[in-house]
């Protein structure tokens, strides 16, 4: 949906601003083959680009010849993540092209979208990331971050006790800001460049980037509520800015270009809280990018998407990402509605009134007014058309829809202009209680689809109903959390059901940070913070913990730091009980994979799964991809023919995610002692319901640092299975000191031919 209306947005400023002519150009993201005679694509920049101009079609050169306002065609070269580059072309000429020698594919730029649910709302309270205590603060660790630019001068990056940064670093600061880049923020970089500025005008890249490595800010506060220290996961790592998205998207095919620049300038993470839409590894851009920046040793850590609680809903879901869902925190922003009746619903704001009214006000809820379906269609969702209603909806607290095209912020709005005192604003049923802390224009709170029915139930049983709002600010010590939040994208993942996916979960619910500017007063411009909610704000903490965990050990792969992560989660909430979704039911593995992080105990993580980088090959064979697409991956050619291919659970995954019939399945997972020298573990097993998981050896002798040791592990099922199902369980390599732990999602088969009674 929302995919959608961004790229109706982008093709009307097409047809704007260009003339006729090119109207039915589109861009394109074009694959080819490796230009022969160039072994070496090193230094070779100049030639690669001439390689590509030839592809262009030769009718270009008559149409732009008609055209004096000539867009370039040409845009993006792509040197790391893939052989190909970027071009404005029509259908025709793509069709031309392909006939070309070395043309492999093309597909039409496709927008991301970021993957935050609420994004206009602030507020100023102190961060809560207790979680930590690592001594490296990430220092002399490059992250990357792909988003909507930076506010440069924002205090979260400001550079008071920085180093430089490491010599390898190779970017640039491209920028007309009059700040220049710093210690802390040491490169900015704009795609396309044509828009120039890497300035965030939307508050996402300035919330996500001082989430990751934001600087201490005393006194962080905003409108003198709630002073304390903010601060990002870790603080003394460096930025590197890519700007790739506006308010309308992302395109891919500078997303792209900025992971292809991101390669060549050094740095060690990147961080992606945007997405597309599932696709196979070879043609989704995100995994053909990172899939580049992991064979350089770069961890990518993306988003997992906010289509849940919908299952299979996971994207960026390549097994060489980190891949990241969300939880809520332990903290509420609470506010409460009492009826008439005496009945109280809780909900979440943060809107905090200065002095708190304690009256009470007529309800009045506008859907019972929206008689004709058509053009009332808004009136329920609170949108712009409820003046209309102003003459009934004057000194009262309206009832108001999620949905419908407003965001909560201007629901507020429409609801203060029709002369309304507050609002109950009331979620969808898939949202569960997840709530939303947002900072509303009048006093106004968040509450559950079920709770709405309580409500009109509680105004139809009387003349007058009546209700207060009153807001009591932060509570700490919401004993469900991390609670898996009802947006947070949910496996198995379609491209590779054979890897569990999402990876892990953190915070990603009502989370404070640096914003762009102040939402309510634009006088306090330098030290605003915000509140907003989604997968876009869990990547972000997982990419400051892959920080902490790299500069703590610099010679780690990414496998490595993503293995540490994973089997050392939390897999119980602080009521040491199992995980809960949205709808205060145990969740589902496929909500959280290997469970919540815990960088602590992932700093020091005895064993890791170290997948090897040839594995991709015989992995993505197994995939049944053509010699071209798993050609197209690893910019080589390619024979699945003459490579043993392997199962996707075969791969040396911190995790299994199997999908089991009558016939039992092996596979072998290999560990590299990263603990003490010698040291001994045994395993533990908690099979999943009507599954028997047996693992050999089940003692693990180590002698010395770095040992590899292979084991193997068989799953069968243990009694007749009659309906599909997915279960879990989990097996634990423990010493005395570690724990390794690996979980295991079962998706049980029906038998084939079925039974006869
Ligand atoms: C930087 O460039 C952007 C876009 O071209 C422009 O809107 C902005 O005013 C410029 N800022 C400065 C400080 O020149
Ligand atoms: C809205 O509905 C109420 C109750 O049905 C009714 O009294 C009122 O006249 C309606 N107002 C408008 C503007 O339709
Ligand atoms: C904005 O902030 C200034 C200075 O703190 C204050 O005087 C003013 O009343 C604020 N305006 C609004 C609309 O809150
Ligand atoms: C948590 O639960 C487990 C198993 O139910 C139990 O063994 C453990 O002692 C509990 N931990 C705490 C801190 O209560
Ligand atoms: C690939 O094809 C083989 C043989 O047809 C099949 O057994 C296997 O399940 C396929 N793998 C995937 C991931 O589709
Ligand atoms: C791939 O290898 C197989 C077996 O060696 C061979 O028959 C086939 O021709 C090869 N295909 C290509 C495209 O080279």
């Amino acid at each position: 949906m929302k995919i959608l209306k961004f790229f109706l947005v982008f093709t009307i400023l097409g047809c704007l601003s260009w003339p006729s002519i090119e109207s039915e150009l589109k861009m394109y993201i074009v694959h080819v083959e490796s230009p022969e005679s160039q072994i070496s694509t090193q230094s070779l920049s100049g030639d690669l680009e001439s390689w590509y101009e030839s592809f262009l079609p030769n009718t270009i050169a008559s149409t732009s010849a008609s055209s004096n306002e000539e867009a370039p065609r040409l845009v993006y070269s792509y040197r790391n993540v893939m052989k190909g580059f970027a071009a404005r072309l029509t259908a025709e000429q793509v069709k031309e092209m392909e006939k070309k020698p070395g043309f492999i594919a093309a597909w039409p730029e496709r927008i991301l979208s970021l993957h935050t649910t609420h994004s206009s709302s602030f507020l100023g309270l102190q961060q809560n990331i207790g979680l930590w205590k690592n001594s490296n603060y990430g220092k002399g660790v490059i992250i990357g971050v792909l988003d909507t630019g930076i506010s440069p001068d924002h205090p979260s990056f400001s550079d008071e006790g920085m180093p430089p940064p490491p010599a390898k670093w190779k970017g640039k600061c491209e920028s007309n800001f009059t700040t220049k880049c710093n210690n802390k923020l040491i490169g900015t970089r704009t795609f396309p460049q044509a828009n120039g500025s890497p300035i965030d005008d939307n508050g996402h890249g300035t919330h996500t980037a001082s989430t990751i490595a934001g600087s201490f800010v005393k006194g962080a506060n905003v409108f003198g509520n709630a002073i304390g220290t903010a601060v990002g996961i870790a603080p003394l790592a460096h930025l590197a800015i890519y700007k790739v998205c506006d308010s309308f998207g992302c395109s891919d095919s500078g997303v792209l270009s900025a992971m292809d620049a991101a390669i060549d300038d050094g740095v060690d993470i990147l961080s992606l809280s945007l997405g597309g839409t599932t696709n196979p590894f070879h043609s989704d851009p995100i995994a053909l990018g990172a899939y580049s920046a992991t064979q350089r040793g770069i961890l990518v850590s993306c988003s997992a998407g906010n289509n849940g609680p919908f299952e299979s809903t996971v994207v960026n879901e390549a097994p060489w990402i980190l891949t990241v869902g969300a939880s809520t925190l332990d903290r509420k922003i609470k506010a409460t509605l009492r009826l008439g009746n005496k009945e109280e619903f809780e909900g979440e704001s943060a809107f905090h009134p200065k002095v708190s009214n304690n009256k009470f006000f007529p309800l009045f809820d506008p859907s019972e007014n929206a008689t004709d379906p058509d053009s009332d269609s808004d009136i329920p969702f609170c949108g712009p058309g409820l003046t209309e209603l102003s003459a009934v909806a004057k000194g009262k607290i309206v009832l108001c829809e999620v949905g419908g095209g407003f965001n909560r912020i201007e629901k507020g709005q429409a609801v203060k202009n029709a002369g309304g005192v507050g609002m109950i604003l009331t979620n969808r049923p898939q949202d569960g209680s997840t709530k939303s802390a947002d900072a509303h224009v009048l006093p106004a709170l968040d509450v559950t689809s079920s709770d709405r029915n309580s409500i009109t139930d509680y105004m139809k049983s009387t003349k007058n109903p009546v209700a207060r709002i009153t807001f009591q600010g932060t509570i700490i010590g919401d004993k469900n959390a991390p609670v898996v939040a009802a947006f947070s994208a949910r496996g198995p993942s379609i491209a590779s059901p054979g890897i569990l996916k999402p990876d892990i979960i953190g915070p990603g619910v009502n989370i404070l940070a640096a914003w762009h500017n102040s939402v309510e007063n634009k006088t306090n411009t330098k030290s605003t913070f915000n509140i907003i909610s989604g997968t876009s704000m869990s990547c972000p903490h997982l990419s400051g913990v892959a920080a902490l965990l790299k500069s703590a050990h610099p010679t780690w792969s990414p496998s490595a730091i993503k293995s540490a992560i994973m089997t050392t989660a939390d897999i119980v909430n602080l009521n040491n009980e199992s995980f809960l979704s949205e709808t205060l039911t145990p969740a589902r593995i496929f909500a959280y994979g290997a469970g919540h992080v815990n960088p602590s105990r992932a700093n020091d993580p005895g064993l890791v799964y170290d997948t090897q980088f040839k594995d991709y090959l015989p992995y993505l064979c197994g995939l049944n991809y053509s010699n071209r697409e798993v050609g197209n991956l690893l910019q080589r050619k390619v024979n699945c023919s003459k490579v043993k291919s392997i199962p996707e659970a075969q791969l040396n995954y911190p995790s299994f995610s199997i999908s089991l019939g009558e016939k039992p399945q092996t596979y072998t997972r290999t560990v590299t002692n990263v603990g003490e020298a010698k040291s001994t573990y045994r395993v533990e097993i908690v099979s999943p319901r009507m599954v028997s998981v047996v693992v050999k050896p089940s003692i693990l002798k180590f002698s010395k640092l770095n040992q590899k040791m292979t084991y193997r592990v068989t799953f069968s099922t243990t009694t007749e299975i009659r309906n599909m199902e997915v279960v879990h369980g989990y097996m634990k390599w423990t010493s005395n000191k570690h724990f390794v732990r690996s979980p295991i999602a079962v998706v049980l088969q029906e038998p084939e031919t079925p039974d006869i009674d």
